[in-house]
């Protein structure tokens, strides 16, 4: 008898010494985290580009229209590739005649909800000033202004596209920027467990996963800049990575010492569909991305103060990483463009 209260006792000793170490904090904080991430009622639209079926569809064709590059063979969707979460799985872009560019090309999920500058150094005002940088750039599609709008308006069905989309059929460069970005607007994450979680389901991801949640918004302090529902406050950061020579928005702003370094917060839907990470590409995998924060990355003057060394141990780690697993949203083939509706459709 005894010793089967011994084994009780232990047992209980045993599963009280799991919950405990495994609480992640008082549960009302995690609730009230959790409220921060819920889906949206509808995609957000500017006032000075309101959302229409018809200029939606013209930027769709646009976007996967081999027209807009100076050989006819690469699109917007070239490196921009539905399937590979709206990048191209490459560490960095590759450029029109082989070589590559600077910088790796980013997911455009979720775009809608960051009103800011666009580009990992923001050198682009909003979503509608960014097209025709990669058009008319010479290592990327290489075609002039002029020509792009000579080549939509010879083309008859685009005339009858942009009548459809706009008061009259004329091809001017900002109605083509207008189109792309209304189109580029609903391209956003389908739901991914994670949002299931959040609605409610407490099966829809793991203890472990619900572990790395917290960590995220506690502890690991990732939410500071990965925040809301698409996971990016929009905003610029030096998290401690990158070459020497590569100021990132710090060229555009010589003037500030935080901006040094900086570079944009992606989103973090779909991220381990994403393959390289960081604007140079230079991190190959989550665990890697997770060993930078936990080291803290490089220690100069312009580094995030929302940075330090986390000291996670090998579990936290762990749960860390199932947590990032949780927002991707099943097979990554799932069409993740809404749907063309008469209204701005919902997320
Ligand atoms: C050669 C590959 C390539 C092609 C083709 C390409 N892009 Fe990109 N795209 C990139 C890279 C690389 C960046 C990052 C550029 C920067 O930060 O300056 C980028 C950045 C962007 C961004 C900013 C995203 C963000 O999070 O700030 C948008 C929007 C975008 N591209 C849309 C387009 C559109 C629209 C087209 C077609 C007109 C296009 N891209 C063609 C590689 C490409
Ligand atoms: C100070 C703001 C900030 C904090 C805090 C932060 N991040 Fe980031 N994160 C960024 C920025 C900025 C980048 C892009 C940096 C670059 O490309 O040079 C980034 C990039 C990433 C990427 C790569 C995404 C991609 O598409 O390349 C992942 C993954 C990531 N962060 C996860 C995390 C996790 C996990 C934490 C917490 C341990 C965290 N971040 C904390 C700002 C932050």
């Amino acid at each position: 008898m005894a010793w089967k209260i011994g084994t009780a006792a232990a047992v209980a000793l045993v599963i009280a010494g799991v919950a405990s170490s495994a609480l992640p904090g008082p549960p009302v904080q995690r609730a009230a985290w959790r409220e921060e991430y819920r889906t949206p009622a509808a995609i957000p639209f500017p006032e000075d580009n309101p959302y229409s079926a018809a200029k939606a569809e013209l930027g769709r064709r646009l976007f996967f229209d081999p027209i807009l590059s100076i050989d006819r063979n690469r699109s917007c969707a070239t490196c921009h590739v539905p399937d590979l979460a709206w990048a191209d799985g490459r560490p960095r872009a590759q450029g029109r005649h082989g070589g590559d560019l600077d910088l790796h090309t980013p997911s455009l999920l979720n775009l809608a909800w960051q009103d800011g500058p666009m580009g990992w150094d923001g050198k682009f005002q909003n979503l509608e000033s960014v097209p025709f940088g990669p058009i008319t750039a010479s290592a990327n599609m290489g075609l002039s202004e002029a020509e792009a709008v000579r080549r939509l308006a010879a083309d008859p069905g685009y005339a009858s596209a942009f009548a459809a989309a706009f008061p009259d059929a004329a091809v001017t460069r900002p109605r083509i920027e207008a189109a792309l970005a209304t189109f580029e607007r609903l391209i956003v994450a389908a739901p991914a467990s994670f949002d299931r979680w959040i609605a409610g389901d407490e099966r829809a991801i793991s203890e472990s996963a619900k572990r790395g949640f917290d960590l995220f918004n506690g502890r690991a302090n990732c939410a500071a800049c990965h925040s809301g529902w698409s996971f990016s406050d929009g905003s610029f950061h030096d998290i401690g990575v990158g070459r020497d020579d590569d100021l990132g928005r710090g060229r555009l702003k010589p003037n500030s010492v935080a901006l040094r370094y900086a570079f944009k917060t992606p989103t973090l839907r779909n991220v381990d569909e994403r393959g390289s990470y960081m604007h140079d590409g230079s991190l190959r995998s989550l665990e890697a991305v997770i060993d930078l924060y936990d080291r803290g990355g490089i220690d100069r003057p312009s580094r995030s103060r929302e940075i330090r060394p986390l000291s996670l141990s090998p579990d936290e780690k762990a749960d860390l990483l199932a947590f990032l697993q949780t927002l991707t949203s099943g097979p990554s083939t799932a069409p993740v463009v809404a749907e063309l509706t008469e209204t701005p459709p919902r997320p």
